[in-house]
């Protein structure tokens, strides 16, 4: 009776064991979205782990006010996109809902350590989101600006210049693309580009 009772304890106690190890080896369903009860969307943490796609280096824009960034030294952005939203990219030449873009602002420097010409990347100056829900937002996509913060940011109201401007002059659904080689190349081969610049 004893040894019964001891064989139904091990007995349980692996199937704690080998549920607890089948969750840690499930595949993370980490790279969505995440918004709080006010439909904040929640800083996304690891982003510096999802797909990096390329950077601009202190981008001006057409019709923006001022031209060169004189007054301060150039700023690289790097964007990244989640790995479910890449993965399905790849295979259909569309962005689906859930889709994740994370414009990460940093300063630059030169003439540091070894460094003569060139500039490298240093301190963080803004986070801005861009995500792709069709049902949540009436644009199709919500933009955000964290700034240097990893507080649960607002959606930017659709009368900002983000919409107007990702809506107009990126290739492809609100994303820049035609900045970003190797989602470029994929968009092409896909022939999903209706006028490629
Ligand atoms: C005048 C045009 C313009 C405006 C306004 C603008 N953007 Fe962008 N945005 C761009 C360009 C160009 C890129 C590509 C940057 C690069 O190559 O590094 C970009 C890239 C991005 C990306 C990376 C994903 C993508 O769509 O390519 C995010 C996220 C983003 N912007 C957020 C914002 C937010 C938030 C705002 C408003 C606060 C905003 N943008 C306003 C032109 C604009």
């Amino acid at each position: 009776m004893e040894r019964t009772v001891k064989l139904a304890w091990a007995a349980f106690f692996l199937a704690l064991t080998t549920a607890g190890c089948g969750t840690q080896a499930a595949p993370a369903a980490g790279d969505a979205p995440a918004f709080d009860e006010d439909g904040r969307l929640r800083f996304p943490a690891d982003y510096r782990e999802w797909v990096y796609v390329s950077s601009g280096l202190d981008m001006t824009y057409e019709g923006e006010e001022g031209g060169a960034n004189q007054d301060r030294p150039p700023m690289f952005t790097n964007v990244f996109v989640n790995p479910a939203g890449y993965r399905a990219f790849m295979e259909t030449g569309a962005w689906p809902n859930g889709t994740t873009f994370v414009l990460e602002v940093r300063e630059s420097a030169s003439e540091g350590s070894i460094n003569k010409d060139g500039r490298f990347q240093t301190g963080l100056a803004a986070i801005e989101a861009e995500v792709k829900d069709q049902a949540r937002f009436p644009k199709g996509w919500g933009f955000f600006a964290f700034g240097r913060d990893t507080e649960p940011a607002e959606a930017i109201a659709t009368t900002q210049d983000c919409y107007s401007c990702h809506s107009e002059h990126a290739a492809l659904d609100h994303t820049f693309i035609q900045f970003y080689p190797t989602l470029l190349d994929a968009a092409r081969k896909k022939g999903v580009l209706a006028d490629a610049p």
